[in-house]
């Protein structure tokens, strides 16, 4: 029984914007027609997270893109999933491949983050991928199902997480997997979750790609049966996002 209903979209604006372009953003948004069974999440820059929420139309969720393992303390420079909530915002996205290899997280520490984030009672995109090396040695399925399982050793309620795949070579690079191989590995992460985690929390689990998605890709991608949505970059920050949240309209 596949009970996955709602298609899942999110925005990850990154280091992007300011209160006039994401304001800009944010009005055609509020404005916009948007399918009514996808779910839609503007992922925005810390600084920027009450603004998001406030003057984002609440029928469009907002997320932080990074959070720390902690509700408070000593830690200069971070927030924490009860400063997020305190902002009105329930999500945060976790693990994006900018964080483990440009900042250099390791799959310990973004699995921490992901056990306090739910505790903390946010909402979790957790996000995986390869790099181009590790795809051409053939180890894809190998990386992504370590990194999956270490998520997976730190959830206790998967009704609050999304997993979001992102081959780490098709971001912000212009080259998306193709639909194949977007749907290939979300296939297989499925099964993984069924043998490593529980049949429920396969057919539950929303597995959304990311990596150069489109309006001009979108429809394809969202034609796979394993592909319940998206993670956008660029695009995010572009009028076609509303075509990308449409793409299964
Ligand atoms: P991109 O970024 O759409 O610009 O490739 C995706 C992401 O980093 O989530």
């Amino acid at each position: 029984m596949v009970i996955r209903i709602n298609f899942f979209v999110g925005g990850n604006w990154k280091m992007n914007g300011n209160k006039e372009s994401l304001g800009e953003l944010i009005s055609t948004l509020n404005t916009a027609s948007l399918h009514d069974q996808t779910e839609v999440v503007c992922g925005a820059p810390s600084i920027y997270l009450g603004f998001a929420r406030s003057s984002l139309d609440p029928r469009i969720g907002v997320a932080a893109q990074n959070c720390y393992k902690v509700a408070k303390g000593a830690f200069t420079g971070e927030i924490s999933p009860a400063m997020i909530k305190d902002c009105g915002v329930d999500w945060v996205i976790l693990g994006h491949s900018e964080r483990r290899h440009v900042f250099g997280e390791s799959d310990e520490l973004i699995g921490q983050k992901v056990a306090h984030a739910l505790e903390s009672d946010l909402g979790v995109i957790a996000c995986i991928g390869e790099k181009l090396e590790e795809r051409e040695a053939g180890t894809t399925e190998e990386v992504v199902y370590a990194q999956t399982q270490v998520i997976a050793e730190n959830v206790k309620d998967w009704s609050k997480v999304v997993l979001a795949y992102e081959p780490v070579w098709a971001i912000g690079t212009g080259k998306t997997a193709t639909p194949e191989q977007a749907q290939e590995v979300h296939e297989k992460l499925r099964a993984w979750l069924r043998a490593n985690v529980s049949g429920d929390v396969a057919d539950s689990l929303r597995i959304i790609y990311g990596g150069s998605v489109t309006a001009a890709n979108c429809k394809e991608l969202a034609a796979q049966g394993d592909v319940d949505g998206f993670l956008v970059g660029g695009a995010s920050l572009k009028p076609e996002f509303v075509d990308i949240i449409n793409a299964r309209a």
